[in-house]
């Protein structure tokens, strides 16, 4: 683990010297009709009680005999004979002209029992492969993970936005034997073509001879297909094609053990390749069914909209799972929450009867600029909102308060990660105070702490930044790390561990990758990552994965990526390079070495500038100074430069980013 390199020790400082922000209270309405408004649950998940507080979760679910389970079943059948007309999701097009689809329970269950059906009997998958899931935000998405589950088989839906050559090495690494995809989808206006990533994804994972057996590919309008590139014969299926063979199968859910994989999720870390976190059936299945009970307060009746997108650890757990092992109805909407103006979050708020309203500061500050005022024109009333994946501005969370819940709405700013399954730190809503900018204390059952770089604990009100870590093991922590499961001690557990054959949890915090400060009132306020990730729009990026994408440009020699603040996106990334002897700098050569990054990760990698300089600022041992480059970026002090092996290079560097290249 390295230090802590001088921007985060910048925002650190900035952050203590931020003012305390005052309370905010619930309102008397919320509590009223709050889940959970008992002050004993804090007695109850108290250290003494642990792990059997857990239990309290476990018994949200229903379990078959032999402490079976099955995560299809909780989320569908279940709800059947109370909640069969129910609308299980609202499926909102981003077209505005093309009608809401309200799947109901009753129809969810047929529709994934049919598909599942078919992933048995026609792909021959069985409890325990792997298939990769390449879709786009459509109800199709998770009739596709509840399929699997209903099957025992372990889903790995990789964001959408992701290229295919993304998605192809998440194929490799899985061992996946299907892949499912779209053929299409819209988004900001345009109906994209999709399959062209399949394409690519296959043959990527083929180089790395693991190629799927078949590309499964659902119509975005059934009964047309809609993507310029044509379908393989033999290797990719019309889902839609194939579906009536199967009308009216039905398939017994597999009684699953707790600890049976329920699903992979690929994260950015410190290194050049995501790593798949294995997220287990019931400790994350209890765990997130009672997180969104207490912390999201859901009940049956309330209309739930998380703008997250399924293919992140967020939508996984707090669109799909959490809500509908509650009978919530869940909205999944296509597109852009902007398209075609400022105004569409708020009339599909005002039509579905949304109450409960989910995202992210990043959307939240997009939405304020493009329409400060809009929210109150229309008819919708939050009860509860929640933010997540970066620090929230308290201004931009005052915005959300005032404007966007009408003053009516309690706020929970949850912090957590891909890793954790669910929340770690926010406020219990009804029964304490929020406070604009700063998560909350840990959750029930959750133990948070602050240690220095020396392992010293800091104190509350202390006024100093350091690395949160989780004293416990919690039930929704993922289970290891696919295929590297010593990686899952060192990265997480190493840093902090005191004695290394010690079987006592107390010797083993979760080292979470953030820093934070905590308040004398045990409130944490999350800063930002302190590894080589940076948080662009509440996305996750490794530092690494875009310098290696760099580096697949022949005529690069070095790349190094810093995080740079963005009145928008909180974060965004910037590129240096430098080249290979002989190779001349252009704006055509920069333009191919942000197309290379978009190409091996997604669009939302692409660097803000790639800054084509002579050398970077190394030190005498050849490390490249990105602290250095960083303050270059966002035109601050770059301090002592002396001890590099090349000063000199820092004023060329300055002068190529002031003239803007
Ligand atoms: C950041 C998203 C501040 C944090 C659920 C974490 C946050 C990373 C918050 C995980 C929050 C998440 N306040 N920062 N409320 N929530 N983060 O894995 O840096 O995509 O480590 O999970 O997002 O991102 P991930």
């Amino acid at each position: 683990m390295a230090k802590q390199e001088s921007t985060e020790l910048t925002e650190a400082q900035l952050a203590v010297h931020w003012k305390e922000e005052g309370y905010y209270h619930p309102s008397a309405k919320f509590i009223a009709q709050a889940n959970m408004t008992d002050t004993d649950i804090l007695e109850r998940f108290g250290e003494k009680n642990f792990p059997e507080c857990y239990k309290e979760y476990a018994d949200l679910l229903t379990w078959f005999v032999g402490g079976k389970l099955n995560a299809c079943y909780n989320c569908v059948d279940r709800h059947l004979p109370k909640n069969r007309n129910k609308t299980a999701i609202h499926f909102v097009p981003e077209p505005e002209g093309e009608p809401i689809q309200h799947i109901t329970y009753q129809e969810l269950w047929v529709r994934v029992n049919e598909f599942a059906a078919l992933l048995r009997e026609f792909c021959g998958l069985k409890r325990g492969d792997r298939v990769t899931l390449h879709l786009p935000m459509t109800a199709e998405l998770p009739i596709t993970m509840l399929a699997c589950a209903r099957l025992g088989v372990i889903h790995s839906q990789v964001f959408s936005g992701f290229s295919g050559q993304a998605c192809g090495e998440r194929i490799a690494d899985s061992q996946s034997r299907v892949l499912i995809t779209a053929d299409s989808y819209y988004r900001a206006g345009k109906l994209l073509d999709h399959k062209k990533s399949a394409d690519i994804a296959v043959e990527t994972a083929k180089a790395e001879k693991a190629p799927p057996e078949r590309v499964l590919v659902w119509q975005r309008h059934p009964g047309k297909y809609s993507a310029q590139t044509p379908l393989v014969q033999g290797r990719d299926f019309v889902v839609n094609d194939l579906l009536p063979k199967y009308r009216g199968h039905r398939i017994e859910p597999e009684h699953m053990l707790a600890t049976d994989p329920l699903f992979l999720m690929y994260t950015s870390g410190s290194t050049g390749r995501p790593k798949a976190c294995q997220h287990s059936t019931g400790g994350y299945l209890s765990y997130v069914t009672g997180t969104s009970k207490y912390i999201q307060d859901i009940h049956p009746e309330d209309v739930y909209w998380c703008m997250a997108d399924i293919g992140w650890i967020t939508g996984h757990s707090y669109i799909v799972y959490g809500p509908l092992a509650l009978a919530a109805s869940s909205v999944v909407y296509e597109g852009v929450p902007t398209h075609p103006d400022a105004g569409r979050s708020w009339r599909i708020a005002e039509e579905l009867g949304v109450n409960i309203f989910h995202t992210s500061p990043t959307a939240i500050r997009a939405l304020r600029r493009a329409g400060e005022d809009i929210p109150k024109k229309y008819n919708y009333h939050f009860k509860h909102m929640t933010t997540v994946g970066e620090p929230i501005e308290p201004e931009v969370w005052r915005w959300y308060y005032n404007v966007v819940g009408k003053g009516e709405a309690v706020i929970v700013d949850t912090w957590w990660q891909t890793e954790n399954g669910g929340f770690l730190c926010s406020t219990v809503p009804a029964l304490s105070p929020m406070k604009p900018g700063s998560a909350g204390p840990g959750l029930p059952g959750i133990y948070p702490v602050i240690f220095d770089d020396d392992g010293k604990e800091l104190s509350a009100g202390a006024g100093k930044a350091g690395n949160v870590c989780i004293r416990n093991p919690w039930p929704g922590l993922m289970q290891t790390i696919w295929g590297d499961p010593d990686r899952m001690t060192r990265q997480y557990f190493q840093r902090y561990c005191k004695d290394k054959d010690s079987k006592d949890w107390r010797d083993w915090p979760y080292f979470a990758g953030d820093g934070a400060v905590l308040a004398q009132d045990g409130y944490f306020r999350i800063l930002g990552r302190i590894d080589d990730v940076i948080n662009v729009a509440g996305h996750r990026l490794g530092t690494k994965e875009l310098e290696s994408a760099a580096l697949t440009v022949p005529e690069v020699a070095e790349a190094a990526v810093v995080p740079v603040p963005d009145e928008i996106k909180g974060r965004v990334p910037e590129l240096y390079v430098s080249l290979k002897p002989g190779v001349k700098a252009s704006p055509e050569l920069s333009a191919k070495i942000a197309m290379a990054i978009a190409e091996h990760i997604g669009p939302i990698a692409k660097p803000n500038h790639v800054w084509i300089v002579p050398d970077m600022p190394k030190t005498r041992s050849g490390k490249i100074m990105r602290r250095i480059l960083t303050a270059l970026s966002t035109k601050s002090d770059t301090g002592d430069i002396t001890t590099l092996a090349n000063p000199e290079v820092v004023e060329i560097i300055r002068s190529t980013v002031q003239a803007g290249g």
